[in-house]
């Protein structure tokens, strides 16, 4: 038997601030994303709000939906807004050449997006148009969405049902413009991202001072830091006309190669293993980007905004390449977990991310079919972590034990802990191995602890999934942990996930 993993708990020592935003969502126009997948119209038989699924919001209220991020990814920026606004049966059809070369109906619009967020409780993030869009095409869209006062496109948008301004928490200066948002070099970028940044102003006076509209720049693309480096200098050499509020990065764990990414179901150990290690290069992008923020920013005035990042391998066989829909298995929770675990351990810089994407894309949280709806194990991991968010981060270090396949060798256990706001302390562990239980023991310090009881997520295999004829095939289960001596000690399944309440 292994010797157990002693992880030390200073129960009482505050760490950072967990942004509830780290648990963000992303929702591009691509594939089922949108179109099946949350909007179905007024009309459909599947049940919805004013043409918003039902089953969806409910299921994405249950998690806590942050911020959902809209309308991409490379597909804001070609999105022209006005295009999605008034009478349904005006609005023109596009090709959304982006992604699979269909019909974009253009259905869902500015304000059916508004009304789904709200739907969900969440807070906006837009992605405006930098690539293929006008400053003055950025900067109508704010006044029309934030204006308070009758100007022109005020008018327009109360004539189109929302006389109160909205609220915008969020605004991406492009998107990747390094590639799909315009292949722009990094001084080109720049001096377009500061026009945008000017420009393109938040009128609703309701978000001033904290509540103040946050700009995030286009920075890090999976191992690439010139647009981070350039977007920073800039940053700090900066005259009063313009400033950002972030930085984003872009990183997608790809098991195998971009051409040959790796399926995404009826795999074994080997393509587990090799998601697992791709997956821990996170770790290394964000130690990076931050080495490159500290540089320019020592205070932390910037939030880092790991605003796309999941696991992207082979879409399902037959299905629309270029609709990008993948199974979701317990590796992908454990890919999940993972790295939520990275973002908060960096909640001192990293402010938010939003996992790509939200429903039937890349690593969703829900899989639809026609009126059928099933929970992935990534939502499972994203429900079961529901009271890490706001809650703050409490130290904790460990010997994470190794986990080896082949020549393949891997931490075999990870562990993150905070308290919430009503000073409840969690506590979120991961073991790896897909083949050997884990063994944990802690070592509270400034605390007895007389129990521990919450869930684990594990399955029989590392490829289990649920399917819309067998969706509970991997949904969690109670787990607790044996207290003794105010300390405890928790028998983690192989590949699994637990969250529980330290009491
Ligand atoms: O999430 C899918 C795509 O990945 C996004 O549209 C793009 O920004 C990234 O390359």
């Amino acid at each position: 038997a292994q010797a157990p993993v002693k992880v030390e708990i200073q129960a009482n020592a505050p760490g950072a601030k967990i942004n509830r935003d780290i648990f963000g969502q992303f929702a591009e126009h691509l594939g089922t994303g949108i179109y099946e997948g949350v909007w179905v119209g007024p009309d459909s038989p599947i049940p919805n709000v004013r043409g918003i699924r039902t089953d969806v919001v409910q299921a994405l209220r249950a998690i806590k939906v942050p911020n959902v991020r809209w309308p991409g990814g490379c597909f804001a920026d070609e999105y022209h807004w006005r295009e999605g606004i008034g009478p349904a049966s005006r609005r023109p059809a596009r090709v959304n050449a982006s992604w699979g070369g269909v019909i974009e109906p253009n259905s869902f619009g500015t304000h059916e997006f508004m009304d789904f967020a709200d739907l969900l409780g969440a807070e906006v993030f837009l992605s405006v148009n930098v690539g293929s869009g006008t400053v003055q095409e950025g900067a109508d869209w704010l006044e029309y969405l934030t204006a308070d006062k009758p100007t022109t496109l005020q008018k327009e948008r109360a004539g189109n049902g929302h006389a109160a301004p909205y609220k915008i928490k969020y605004l991406g200066l492009g998107n990747e413009n390094w590639g799909c948002g315009g292949a722009m070099s990094t001084e080109h970028y720049v001096e377009e991202m500061k026009r945008f940044s000017h420009y393109l102003r938040n009128l609703n006076p309701a978000q001033s001072g904290d509540h103040a509209m946050k700009r995030v720049a286009v920075g890090w693309d999976s191992g690439n830091s010139d647009y981070t480096e350039e977007v920073m200098k800039a940053w700090k050499a900066k005259v009063w006309s313009w400033d950002i509020e972030g930085v984003s990065l872009h990183g997608y764990t790809i098991p195998n190669t971009w051409e040959k990414k790796g399926p995404s179901v009826g795999f074994g150990e080997d393509e587990y293993a090799k998601g697992i290690k791709a997956t821990l290069k996170m770790k290394e992008w964000v130690a990076k980007q931050t080495a490159i923020m500290d540089r320019y920013d020592p205070e932390k005035k910037l939030g880092l905004y790991v605003d796309e990042w999941g696991i992207w391998v082979d879409p399902n066989p037959g299905s629309n390449p270029g609709f990008l829909q993948q199974q979701n298995t317990l590796r992908d929770a454990v890919i999940a977990a993972i790295n939520l675990n990275i973002f908060m351990r960096n909640a001192d810089r990293i402010r938010g991310t939003n996992i790509a994407q939200m429903v039937n894309v890349l690593q969703a949280m829900i899989l639809t079919d026609g009126p059928k709806m099933l929970l992935t194990p990534t939502y499972h991991v994203y429900h079961m972590y529901v009271p890490f968010q706001d809650a703050t981060a409490v130290p904790v270090s460990f010997e994470a034990g190794t986990y080896v396949h082949g020549d393949i060798s891997l931490p075999q256990v990870d562990a993150v802990a905070a308290r919430d706001a009503s000073g409840k302390l969690w506590l979120a562990l991961v073991n790896v191995d897909p083949n050997q239980p884990a063994r944990v023991s802690t070592a509270l310090a400034g605390m007895k602890a007389s129990s521990a009881k919450g869930q684990v997520l594990t399955a029989g295999t590392v490829d289990a999934h649920n399917s819309f004829h067998r969706p509970n095939d991997v949904a969690p289960k109670p787990f607790s942990g044996r207290a003794a001596g105010g300390q405890l000690q928790f028998d983690l399944p192989p590949k699994s996930i637990a969250v529980v309440e330290v009491r």
